[in-house]
Order: C-alpha cells, then sequence, then structure tokens
C-alpha cells in the first residue's frame, strides 16, 4: 500500500453526518422508537454483502464462548463486533481506518448498552496497534478488496493472535479477468482504490503468515439473492421526491453506502453473476 492508499480508502466510506443518516433511517424504520437493541440495528449497521445473515452464519464458525477476546478487522460502523459481544459474550475489539465510522460505531454500541464488550479504534489494520498474542479470534469481513498488501495485514494478524486462534476472512475475491470488473463498487468507486485478489492468492498468503486453511465456503449464490433484495429495497423507497444518489436518504440497507449506493449494488450483483467476483469465506487456524 502506498502513503496516499489509506487516507485515499478513508475518503471514500468517509461521509459526514453519518450518524444523522442513520437516525433518520431507524426513525423510518422505527417510527416514535425511544429505545435500540442490536437488533434493530441491523439494517443500517453492517457493511457486507448478505447483511446480518452472513453476520450470524460466520459468527457460528468462530466457535466462540463467552469472554474470549475477538479482533474484528475492519469493523466499520460496529454491527458484526455487537453481534459478537450480544449473542456470544465475547470481548471484541473493532479496528477501522475511517474515523467517521469509529466514532458512529462507539455511539452506537453505547446506546446499545454494549460498551463495556464491545470498543473501537481508529487504526490500519496493516499496522496493529496491539501487543503480540492479544487475541484468541479474530475476522475481516469485506476489507481485504481495499488493502494492497495482503501479506501484512495477514502477518500482523497472526502476530496478534494466540496460537491456535481462529480467523476467518469474508471477502468479495476474484474468479474472472480483472479488466472486466466494472465500477463504482461497494468499496472502490474506481480500480485503483480496488485490490481484488484470487482465492488461491489469499490461501498462499494466509500460509505463509502462519496459517492452516479449516475450510473454504463460496457464498455466490447467497450474494445474488441478497443483492437483488437490496436493489429492490433501495427503488421501494426511491420516488421522484427521494431519487437514488444525490443528498437524499437512502434505503435504510443502503446508509454507509452513500451516494450512488443503488449503482453499486447493482454492478456488484453484475460482476458476480457474470463469474468474475464472488464472496468467499475462508476458514483458517494458526499453526
Ligand atoms: C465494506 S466495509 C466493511 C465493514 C465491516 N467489516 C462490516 O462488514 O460491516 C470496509 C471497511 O474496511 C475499512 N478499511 C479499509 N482499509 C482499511 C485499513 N487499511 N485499515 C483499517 N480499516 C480499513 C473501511 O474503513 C471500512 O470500514
Amino acid at each position: 500500500m502506498t502513503a496516499q492508499q489509506p487516507s485515499a480508502v478513508a475518503r471514500h466510506y468517509r461521509q459526514g453526518g453519518l450518524l444523522r443518516k442513520i437516525d433518520e433511517a431507524l426513525d423510518r424504520l422505527y417510527p416514535g422508537h425511544t429505545t435500540l437493541t442490536t437488533d434493530d440495528l441491523h439494517g443500517v449497521d453492517e457493511f457486507h454483502i448478505g447483511g446480518h445473515a452472513a453476520t450470524r452464519e460466520l459468527a457460528e464458525h468462530l466457535e466462540l464462548r463467552a469472554g474470549l477476546r475477538v479482533l474484528d478487522v475492519g469493523s466499520g460502523l460496529g454491527g458484526p463486533a455487537r453481534h459478537l459481544a450480544q449473542h456470544a459474550g465475547a470481548d471484541v475489539t473493532g479496528v477501522d481506518l475511517t474515523e467517521e465510522y469509529v466514532d458512529v460505531a462507539r455511539r452506537l454500541t453505547d446506546r446499545v448498552g454494549l460498551a463495556d464488550r464491545a470498543r473501537f479504534q481508529q487504526g490500519d489494520v496493516t499496522a496493529l496497534p496491539f501487543p503480540r498474542a492479544s487475541f484468541d479470534r479474530a475476522w475481516m469481513l469485506h476489507v481485504g478488496m481495499n488493502i494492497e498488501d495482503k501479506g501484512r495485514l495477514f502477518t500482523e494478524i497472526s502476530r496478534v493472535l494466540t496460537d491456535n486462534g481462529l480467523f476467518i476472512v469474508y471477502d468479495v475475491m476474484l474468479l474472472g479477468d480483472p479488466t472486466l470488473v466494472r465500477y463504482p463498487l461497494p468499496w472502490a468507486s474506481e480500480p485503483e482504490l480496488s485490490f481484488l485478489a484470487r482465492p488461491q492468492e489469499y490461501r498462499s498468503l494466509l500460509r505463509r503468515a502462519g496459517f492452516d486453511m479449516v475450510a473454504e465456503h463460496d457464498h455466490r449464490s447467497r450474494a445474488i439473492q441478497s443483492l437483488r433484495d437490496a436493489g429492490d429495497a433501495h427503488r421501494r423507497i426511491s420516488t421522484p421526491h427521494n431519487p437514488p444518489g444525490g443528498d437524499t436518504p437512502p434505503a435504510p440497507i443502503n446508509v454507509a453506502m452513500g451516494i450512488d449506493a443503488s449503482t453499486k449494488i447493482a454492478k456488484l450483483l453484475k460482476n458476480i453473476e457474470e463469474g468474475l467476483l464472488a464472496p468467499t469465506e475462508l476458514i483458517c487456524r494458526l499453526r
């Protein structure tokens, strides 16, 4: 990663006023609500294909129990981390490059009363601000597509995990010709910010960083259905007074994606349907 890339990635995600947009989306979802639970936030706080259903399924593979220390690599708005804290009683630390996301993640976590079990800090996951063996588990949901130096990323994760620690990657990976991939996509408006890699590159870099592969799942078919649903939800909420794109409230599920959400969803769907990209889960264990 060049010195310019982390700030360009953070600029891609930073919206300004994101908490207000989330509150507006929550008001539309739950008119007159006074209190919130983690479950109420699912429509707005998860930024990966499959949303909360995917989070729940991946969480099963982490073999968690109360008190285990989990690192959420590129934690976004904190939805996946809160799920682990709430439903598995894990002690979760999220790290993310984008200040605004970290701020929103903390505030939402405070609101649902989980601040003692889910913490968030700003940082670059290719230089993790933690000592060796600080965590029992780690996961990374839809982050590697923004990271050029995945070798360094996985070496960092292996450094902060304890021996035998499980690590789950759930990224959109490259299957076809990279020159045919269409943009904008949710993680990069143009190809310069996108660092797609093939599953075999991930596997080889993970092995080199000290991980053994445990399992691999291709989530293409679920992705196609879930992206069609997300596109439909966006179209339903878009009216002549609230067109897709521009400075208008997006459909709740697309809040984190900002403007052009419907175009980004449509391009991602097309790339997956054409067999160029696939959301892929790799489960591995530190040797
Ligand atoms: C598509 S979002 C996924 C967020 C979250 N994992 C989720 O599934 O809801 C990608 C996230 O990766 C973060 N990110 C990208 N590159 C990063 C880096 N080098 N260090 C830390 N976070 C990074 C972005 O700020 C963004 O929050």
